[in-house]
């Protein structure tokens, strides 16, 4: 027997009928080739089991269709349109492959000083949120989209547009069962969601390697707004960029009055933030003022008329200095003082730098928890504007002998550092907030409730220097708001004038009274009050005499109470004492 003989025989016992059966059924290479797993892929392109399936189904498929043609043929169509389905995936995968990750993954790899055992994942579904995957539109592109979604689409989308709405509506009228049995559901990591995930094997990556690897994902992978994570422990590092949860587009007066009767009085609900979740400030743990800077447009006047409705609704007493007429919805409502001149602002800052001042002072002698009466909050809109005419009016009003700061400038300074205590509480609103404004950069640091919206980064740093800067949001109405250096994105809630009002005199939306400031012992009284209460000696008639030829040490005017002025209790005591 020859060596040729003695291979045909062997190859003859390697490949007979029945062996060459069984391969092809139970999915191994026809020749015998050892190496190809059942389950796994193996080094061949398909799985044992996946090369099993086609070689029973297409014989099966093709004998089916020879023996009942017609149905066939349906579902032939069926499976072609699956096929080409699938296929238009892949290839959008892929495209997506070669224009996004092979790149990232090739400027990655010296950065991270590795050239193999980088692995980067990006889900199909960010492939969404990228505006479009390769090149822009042509016009015959457009033209052909823009007919598809005027007359196809609707006509596509009708009945699932229609069945999706139900099926909310069911939604929402089983939601006080449903959340019910929420109790009985796994509880799923609240952070989950499209994610890029990046696995690199080394055990350690220095804060320059890192902070490249940031900015190499942030410019190669076009993913607005990614909030980034990295692991370090154990022997891999993982990085993981998700896509930033933004707030709801639209809070409204329902919000407000869900949340304000689980506040306490010196906590105020702003709006929604990520996630939906609530967010307040409080006026006693965080900051007693508020500064708001924003462009002209921006909803500064809203986040102001927000703030002080909640004042209104628990009985405080809100002052707003403003010229233009923001706050219409407060004109005539109790409690409130509108100053649009620049005389009746001087007037209501001297006012109310002395109402402080004697909150303080009262406090002195009264136990810690002791509370110095209504709650006031003034509203500066454009302080920066404000600001100079109380300057300008102070140059022209000033006599011989007065000092030459302007009183009322002095007075707000006073509030600024005087206000928690004597629950006083400023809110500054300018376009631009600088530090000059409100007094030098040791005011600014009274202020640390910091609001910003549509902000350059040049307003950014102005007013919170020690942040970094979120990127400017579009939406209207979408805040940041700075607390401690800690920047919280916010959809503030936003009132009409009627619900605003409503929600300020919850009793009586329609008094038109404007009451003078007082403190709880009524310390603010006409000559006339004076006289009846007591505290002058003298008849009205003889008291009026005394004011006129400003016998003894006569009081100061502090406000107005209809044409009558407005003298502090304790001016009028030392006056009379005194005689
Ligand atoms: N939080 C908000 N939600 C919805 N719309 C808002 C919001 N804030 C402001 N707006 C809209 O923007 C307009 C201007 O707001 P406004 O407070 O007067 O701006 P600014 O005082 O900054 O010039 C409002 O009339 C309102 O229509
Ligand atoms: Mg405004």
């Amino acid at each position: 027997m020859t060596e040729l003989e003695r291979a045909i025989r062997r190859l003859r016992r390697k490949h007979t009928v029945p062996r060459v059966v069984y391969r092809y059924l139970s999915g191994r290479p026809l020749d015998g080739r050892a190496g190809y797993p059942y389950r796994h892929r193996g080094p061949g392109r398909l799985a044992g089991w996946q090369r099993q399936a086609y070689r029973l189904a297409v014989p099966a498929t093709a004998g089916l269709a020879l023996a009942f043609p017609d149905p066939s043929l349906t579902a032939a169509s069926g499976t072609a349109v699956a096929a080409i389905w699938r296929g238009r995936q892949r290839l959008v995968r892929r495209r997506f492959h070669r224009e996004y990750i092979a790149p990232t993954l090739a400027a990655l790899a010296p950065a991270m000083g590795l050239q193999t055992g980088v692995r980067l994942h990006v889900d199909p579904s960010l492939g969404n949120l990228t505006p479009r995957l390769a090149k822009p539109l042509s016009p015959a592109e457009k033209a052909a989209r823009a007919w598809y979604g005027e007359h196809v689409e609707p006509i596509i989308r009708w009945l699932p547009e229609r069945a999706q709405r139900a099926a909310w509506a069911v939604q929402r009228k089983a939601e006080p069962v449903t959340s019910r049995l929420a109790a009985f559901r796994r509880p799923v990591d609240g952070d989950q969601g499209p994610r890029i995930e990046l696995v690199a094997d080394t055990p350690y990556l220095t804060k320059d390697q890192r902070h490249l690897v940031s900015s190499i994902i942030g410019s190669k992978i076009p993913v607005s707004d990614l909030v980034e994570s990295w692991h370090q422990i154990g022997p891999r590092v993982t990085a993981t960029w998700t896509v930033r949860k933004r707030p709801p587009a639209r809070v409204g007066v329902d919000q407000v009055a869900e949340y304000l009767p689980r506040l306490a009085e010196w906590e105020f609900y702003i709006g929604q933030g990520a996630g939906d979740r609530p967010v307040t400030l409080s006026l006693r743990d965080d900051s007693p003022h508020i500064a708001v800077s924003a462009g002209t447009g921006a909803g500064k006047s809203v986040l102001a008329e927000l703030v002080a409705v909640q004042v209104l609704n628990r009985g405080g007493r809100v002052v707003i200095l403003d010229r233009k007429g923001s706050h219409r919805w407060a004109l005539g409502l109790a409690g409130v003082d509108y100053c649009t001149k620049p005389a009746q602002m001087h007037d209501a800052l001297v006012r109310l730098a002395a109402l402080a001042d004697e909150r303080n002072t009262l406090a002195m002698h009264e136990a810690e928890d002791w509370d110095p009466g209504p709650r006031v909050l003034v509203i500066c809109e454009e302080l920066n504007a404000t600001i100079g005419q109380l300057v300008n009016f102070w140059a022209e009003a000033r006599g011989k002998g007065d000092p030459k700061r302007s009183p009322a400038v002095s007075a707000l300074a006073d509030l600024l550092f005087m206000g928690r205590s004597a629950k006083v509480n400023v809110l500054a609103i300018a376009q631009m907030l600088t530090a000059r404004a409100i007094g030098g950069p040791e005011a600014r640091e009274n202020f640390g409730i910091r609001c910003l919206a549509r902000y350059t980064a040049n307003n950014w740093k102005m007013l919170v220097p020690e942040a970094a800067m979120p990127r400017a949001s579009r939406t209207l109405g979408r805040w940041q708001i700075v607390i401690g250096g800690q920047a919280t994105e916010t959809q503030v809630a936003y009132l009409t004038a009627a619900e605003a009002r409503q929600l300020a005199c919850p009793r009586s939306p329609e008094t038109s009274q404007v009451n003078g400031l007082s403190s709880p012992a009524g310390d603010f009284l006409t000559l006339r009050q004076a006289v009846d209460a007591g505290v002058l000696p003298w008849s009205y008639e003889a008291a009026k005499k005394r004011l006129q030829r400003r016998v003894g040490e006569v009081p100061e005017a502090r406000g107005k109470q209809g044409n009558a002025d407005l003298y502090a209790r304790r001016d009028l005591a030392t006056w009379s004492g005194k005689q």
